[in-house]
């Protein structure tokens, strides 16, 4: 398919990029796409950023019909741009997609979409330490009708962010709440979708967490609420016996990209990597007994990302000092160092521009 390009005829200033935070600012140029049943994917375009047209009743609105991904290039020291594994994201919308009925992207076209859309927006690549362009692909039922139905008009669209730190705290250690009230996910449910109601499900906990001084809740699963899942946007690693134990994926977490890259960085290095459901309370006994070394959240946004403080029926207990632990550090400057094209990608994760 051939995408029309229509550049703005508005270029916009460029933010501070020391100023950048996460998601507040979007680059000069979108793509959009198309789907009908009748015709597929249809009307490829890259049209300059702005508000876009939708029917009141579209379905999206009403039913939550929508999925997403989360991804970013990076500006190398050599002053090129590249991509972290975009594949794993376009392969993980199609599964999210199929969840939700959706249409399936043709993964191959999506990738040479966004790798279009970068380059024409190259300029919005940030060069700062710790900045990215954060990638939002998502794909949402447009129809003008509110029976409830499968989707038929569905549209897909990128849309690009120069971002800094997703946390305040950068790399420094956060303080997480693991939740007791609500749940965000069940097996046969969508946790292991990207979607966007597994966010709005979220967001009363999360506002809960944040009024009490926690950056964002780890969530117990849905049943039994006795196995830690995942934190508010990203994977959890706990550190117990120096093995790495981390929360397999039973259809209620999202598989992260990261998570992913973390367990085959931590296997190269010798660890042992243990993917099992994760009693809460074996993470405290482990605690009390000195055998919790450290812990840690890996995501896009995120990076990854020190916890310090773990919350429990409202008892703080802190971890390892509050410090940021030796794995942790050296996942951080690994994935990070890869990332940004600064160390061998010995495993072939990076697309250079
Ligand atoms: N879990 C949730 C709920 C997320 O939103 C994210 C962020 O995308 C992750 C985990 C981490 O996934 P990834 O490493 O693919 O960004
Ligand atoms: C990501 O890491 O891409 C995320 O999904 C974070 C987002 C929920 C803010």
């Amino acid at each position: 398919m051939k995408i029309r390009i229509e550049r703005t005829a508005q270029p916009k200033p460029h933010a501070d990029e020391s100023q950048l935070g996460f998601g507040r600012y979007f680059t000069d140029h979108m793509f959009w796409m198309d789907y009908t049943p009748e015709k597929g994917w249809h009307d490829a375009r890259i049209v300059p950023y702005g508000p876009i047209a939708l029917s009141p009743a579209a379905t999206v609105l009403h039913y939550g019909m929508e999925v997403f991904e989360g991804l970013k290039a990076y500006r190398r020291a050599d002053g090129r741009v590249q991509l972290f594994r975009p594949w794993d994201n376009f392969s993980r919308m199609n599964d999210s997609a199929e969840r939700l009925c959706l249409p399936q992207l043709d993964t191959e076209f999506a990738q040479e979409a966004l790798e279009t859309l970068i380059r024409l927006d190259e300029a919005w690549v940030p060069s700062l330490p710790g900045t990215s362009l954060y990638i939002r692909p998502f794909e949402f039922g447009a129809d003008p009708f509110l029976g409830l139905h499968t989707v038929h008009h569905t549209q897909f669209g990128i849309i690009l962010s120069p971002s800094g730190s997703y946390y305040a705290e950068g790399i420094n250690p956060v303080k997480i709440m693991i939740e007791t009230r609500d749940v965000r996910a069940v097996r046969g449910g969508t946790g292991y979708a990207k979607c966007g109601g597994n966010y709005a499900a979220s967001s009363r906990a999360g506002m809960y967490a944040e009024k009490k001084g926690y950056t964002q809740v780890l969530w117990l699963d849905g049943v039994e609420r006795k196995y830690v899942e995942e934190v508010g946007a990203m994977n959890v690693m706990f550190m117990i016996d120096h093995k790495v134990v981390t929360p397999a994926l039973l259809g209620s977490v999202l598989p992260g990209v990261t998570r992913r890259s973390c367990i085959q960085l931590l296997k190269d290095w010798g660890y042992e990597v243990e993917e099992r459901q994760l009693a809460a309370e074996e993470i405290f006994t482990a605690l009390a007994e000195g055998r919790l070394q450290e812990a840690w959240g890996c995501g896009t946004a995120a990076v990854v990302s020190p916890i310090g403080e773990l919350s429990f029926h409202d008892k703080a207990y802190t971890i390892n000092d509050f410090q940021i632990g030796p794995v942790t550090r050296r996942l951080y400057d690994e994935l990070t160092g890869i990332q940004y094209g600064r160390l061998p990608d010995t495993h072939g994760w990076t697309k250079v521009l």
